[in-house]
């Protein structure tokens, strides 16, 4: 008999034998009956199985413990209990394999989210997990959709590079040198020609400066790939290895970008609510039951779009009526998430994009503006996120893109290549950065970023 997904059986017409293969999640009962809640993970919801324990030997039942894998054939009824419209009247039970119930890492004792990072081999078997990673596979997937349907072309950007796009040295190096015996030039400086790739290599920050390239020859691109950081953030919102979706789009000015910024984060919010509603709702119901309204409020606004200057007076108004800051607010800092949330949740009570930053603060790609001192850099902010996008207009002028690199004393060995779409047939064109675990913050209202990824890399954590 072939087995049906226990999502399918929860809508499937009573009346039929079935076979449903999964997790026992739990077994409760009496002395003739005994019920047991099954997942195979294609949805939140269990089927329940009733086994009539006549019908059952006693050494099979025994091993129907927490955490065992188990076939179940049976009739698919229609439910007297609650909470289910239907449920497995059982025939027999195939066990596949055992869960000693006193080793099993997942106990009801310890369902913290910092135990549970401990066993992230496992954790995926709980209810939340499993959650978490069905919405953010529906999100990966409208993501793609999104772009596709407006005719962008998928790029895949390399992920070892060269070069640091966004300029702050924050790169994990990749090397085959012998870390014992490091060859070295006449110089006494590490003899790069020796390595893997003859220079000195990374993994990349961003897919951006490979991007800009796609834009100015297919017109509009995105990547969607991993990208890594090798910042000492031990921050709730920072991964050392994320994912980030890179649009970049040929013929865009600023205003352009952060439309279609705007309008791809309300898709994506709308396209989980309307997908993943029973997950939504299982989180929503357990952790935070201001999730729902959050997501819907998002898609029905107009993001505030407010200019850097006009950012730093509203901050430095709060703190002369009291508000107390960490950091400091002044024309030039960058912003903290502290002031970022402030804007965001308390100011304007909704998502903000802030635009015309400093050019000091940013990279050296952007737009610079006539004012000299400020660039068409855009900012997109999130209710408990706080930055969510970061993108800019990118700067076209082949004259005053290299008057920045070389006020920045930027190394152009390995830049020319990126130059070049300056020198020839440049074009106006923006784009931005989506973290795609912040989206996911977002969208399942969980607190923590190391639980919005299967597999979190932070600092001094790689495990699994
Ligand atoms: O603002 P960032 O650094 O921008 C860029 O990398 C640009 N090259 C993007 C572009 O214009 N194409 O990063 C973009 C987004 C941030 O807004 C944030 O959502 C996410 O990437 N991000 C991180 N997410 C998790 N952990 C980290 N350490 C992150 N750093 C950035
Ligand atoms: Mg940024």
């Amino acid at each position: 008999m072939e087995r049906t997904k226990i999502k399918e059986l929860l809508l499937a017409k009573p009346g039929q034998k079935v076979l449903a293969k999964g997790w026992v999640r739990t077994k409760r009962g009496n002395k003739e009956i005994a019920f047991i809640a099954l997942n195979d993970g294609s949805t939140i919801n269990n089927i329940q199985i009733v086994v009539d324990k006549s019908k059952i030997e006693d050494s099979i039942l025994a091993k129907v413990t927490t955490g065992a894998c188990i076939g179940v054939t049976g009739n698919l009824v229609e439910s007297v209990g609650s909470g289910q419209a239907v449920e497995i009247q059982a025939d027999s039970i195939e066990i596949y394999g055992e869960c000693d119930p006193m080793r099993y890492p997942l106990q009801k004792k310890d369902t913290s989210f910092e135990y549970l990072r401990s066993v992230a081999h496992m954790r995926m078997r709980t209810n939340t997990f499993g959650a978490v990673l069905r919405i953010r596979n529906q999100m990966a997937f409208a993501i793609h959709e999104y772009f596709h349907s407006k005719g962008f072309v998928y790029l895949n950007t390399p992920i070892i590079t060269e070069s640091d796009c966004e300029g702050a040295g924050q790169m994990f190096q990749v090397t085959t040198l012998d870390l014992e015996n490091i060859p070295r030039n006449k110089k006494g400086a590490i003899d790069y020609a020796k390595d893997f790739f003859g220079k000195q290599t990374s993994l990349t920050v961003s897919g951006q400066l490979e991007g800009e390239l796609g834009a100015t020859a297919l017109g509009e691109i995105y990547t969607f790939g991993p990208t890594f950081r090798a910042e000492n953030s031990n921050t709730p919102r920072h991964l050392a290895e994320f994912w980030m979706i890179e649009p970049e789009m040929a013929f865009y000015d600023i205003e352009q970008n952060m439309d279609l910024a705007e309008d791809f984060i309300k898709h994506l919010v709308k396209y989980a609510l309307d997908n993943c509603y029973d997950d939504i709702k299982f989180l929503n119901d357990r952790y935070d039951n201001t999730l729902i309204d959050r997501l819907k409020s998002v898609i029905g606004i107009d993001f505030v779009r407010l200019e850097y200057t006009e950012g730093i007076k509203i901050l430095e108004q709060a703190v002369a009526d009291g508000t107390q800051f960490e950091y400091p607010v002044s024309w030039g800092v960058d912003l903290q998430s502290e002031h970022e949330r402030y804007l965001v949740e308390k100011h304007f009570g909704k998502p903000v994009i802030l635009t015309g930053y400093p050019k000091d603060i940013k990279a050296f790609y952007m737009k610079q503006n006539e004012d000299g001192k400020t660039v068409r850099a855009m900012d997109v902010l999130f209710p408990k996120i706080g930055e969510i996008i970061g993108g800019s207009e990118r700067e076209s002028s082949l004259q005053k893109l290299e008057n920045r690199i070389n006020e920045l004393g930027m190394s152009r060995t390995n830049l020319e290549w990126y130059i070049d779409t300056r020198r020839f047939g440049s074009c106006p064109h923006s784009g931005f950065g989506l973290g795609f675990e912040r989206l996911l913050l977002f969208v399942t209202g969980m607190q923590n970023i190391r639980d919005v990824i299967p597999f979190p890399r932070t600092p001094k954590n790689a495990e699994f």
